[in-house]
């Protein structure tokens, strides 16, 4: 109790913190009757003080004292005796509750201050002790829970202090304990009840509650995706491999690939790797499955020879280009389509599988200078490999066979000698979003 002292009276009074925080303020309306009544009459009441340890502590009398030290006006003083602090701090609480008219949320807020002020300690239970360990039948030991024990700050116990519904404790705790001081001043002006308040800051916290769960959401998805990302980053930078496509082939296992989608470069220099390509495909082709490929027109006949001593010749397919025509003058022609060639190793796989041979397509140059459509690719890439299946394109570009198998969940694997066409084609498979709602 460090509080200040007086002179102005009869005896040197002690304000103690203990006591004085338990002291309920007055309203604007109570505080100028008292200074006008102390002014026209002297303080006429003795303040209360606790004779203790040779010290005058004030109990009851702390707004009159301020305005007797303010107007110098006089006071007495009568004092009290009681066994202890805590036994002053009960009477000072009492006293106000039988002097003013205290709502119940300033009875509850008093006695909260009361119970914070002395609250006793739980008493810290003994380690139990065993006697005669180790032999049959022992027999364990508890100390006694200290009966002294009174939790003097429940909300029960403020409540029946302060004469209010346990609710009315606890609303006022909350508002004590987690309101900001205009709301703590509103309660304690009586402008706003405490049930009102602590509904607000039960609103509150409910609402910090879920924007932090889904701030914690957003970040737990955001952290898979990036995880996820890394996972299917390195998955492609593994199956884009930078390479000519025998050697990378030759790595490949027999008979483990469903469909050879492909679109090798054919210029005359070029067109003698379709026989390698025909060998390849001989070796790493699943008995029925498939080589689909562009070819130039002017070269049909070269490609189907250097093939068909390793694959069966099965179709012609038609990829009909709308839009602008490009013109081949030595042939005087306007070129309307754009023939693939299918071959299969033995047999067709699922014939029952119906596929037409004509696809209506566009021109699609976005990403690589030889880029082909997304539309036969994914009409024969469908038609002609199993769901989950093998498609394997060994003349990558800019990587369409593979964003193609990607979307439609079939193993894939591709490769180009052409080390920019390998970035480009893993960025673009990795940013490919085609399922992503728009906007997202
Ligand atoms: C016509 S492009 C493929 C275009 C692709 N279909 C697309 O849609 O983007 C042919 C590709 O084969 C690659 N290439 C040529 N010879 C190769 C070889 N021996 N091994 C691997 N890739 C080769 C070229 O670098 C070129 O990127």
């Amino acid at each position: 109790h460090q509080g200040a002292r007086r002179r102005d009276g009869d005896v040197r009074i002690t304000k103690d913190e203990r006591f004085s925080r338990l002291i309920r303020p007055l309203t604007a309306d109570e505080n100028q009757g008292l200074r006008e009544s102390i002014e026209a009459e002297g303080c006429r009441d003795p303040l209360v003080v606790w004779k203790h340890e040779g010290k005058n502590i004030l109990l009851d009398g702390y707004h009159r004292l301020d305005i007797c030290a303010r107007a110098k006006k006089p006071y007495h003083t009568v004092a009290r005796t009681f066994d202890d602090a805590k036994a002053a701090a009960q009477w000072v609480c009492r006293n106000q509750e039988s002097k003013r008219n205290l709502s119940p949320d300033e009875r509850a807020d008093m006695w909260w201050e009361f119970a914070e002020a002395f609250r006793t300690k739980r008493a810290k239970p003994k380690q139990s002790l065993t006697r005669g360990r180790g032999l049959k039948g022992a027999k364990k030991v508890f100390p006694k829970r200290k009966t002294s024990f009174e939790p003097q700050h429940t909300d029960k116990h403020v409540a029946k202090n302060a004469h209010v519904p346990v609710k009315t404790a606890s609303n006022v705790k909350t508002v004590r304990d987690k309101g900001t001081s205009d709301e703590k001043a509103a309660m304690r002006s009586g402008e706003k009840t405490s049930g009102v308040i602590a509904k607000d800051i039960r609103k509150r916290a409910k609402d910090k509650r879920l924007a932090d769960e889904r701030r914690r959401e957003a970040k737990r998805r955001a952290d898979e995706m990036s995880k996820s990302k890394d996972v299917r980053k390195k998955r492609i930078e593994r199956d884009v491999e930078e390479g000519d496509f025998r050697k990378i082939a030759a790595k490949m296992p027999k008979e483990s690939v469903d469909l050879i989608f492909t679109d090798p470069p054919y210029d005359r220099k070029s067109v003698p790797m379709y026989g390698d390509l025909a060998e390849m495909g001989a070796r790493v082709l699943k008995p029925g499955g498939s080589l689909v490929c562009y070819a130039g027109h002017y070269v049909v006949p070269d490609i189907i020879n250097l093939i068909t001593p390793h694959l069966r010749f099965w179709w012609v397919l038609a990829c009909v280009h709308t839009g602008r025509k490009a013109q081949m003058r030595e042939y005087g022609i306007k070129v309307c389509w754009k023939p693939m060639l299918w071959f299969v190793k033995g047999t067709r796989a699922r014939k029952e599988d119906w596929v037409d041979d004509i696809v209506l397509s566009e021109r699609e140059k976005d990403e690589h200078g030889w880029q082909q459509s997304i539309v036969e690719a994914s009409y024969y890439i469908e038609n002609l490999s199993p769901e989950g299946g093998m498609v394997f394109d060994p003349f990558c570009g800019g990587g369409t066979t593979a964003v193609v198998a990607e979307r439609l969940g079939r193993r894939w694997k591709t490769c180009d000698e052409d080390g920019e066409s390998v970035d480009m084609s893993r960025g673009r498979i990795l940013n490919d979003d085609w399922d992503k709602p728009e906007g997202s």
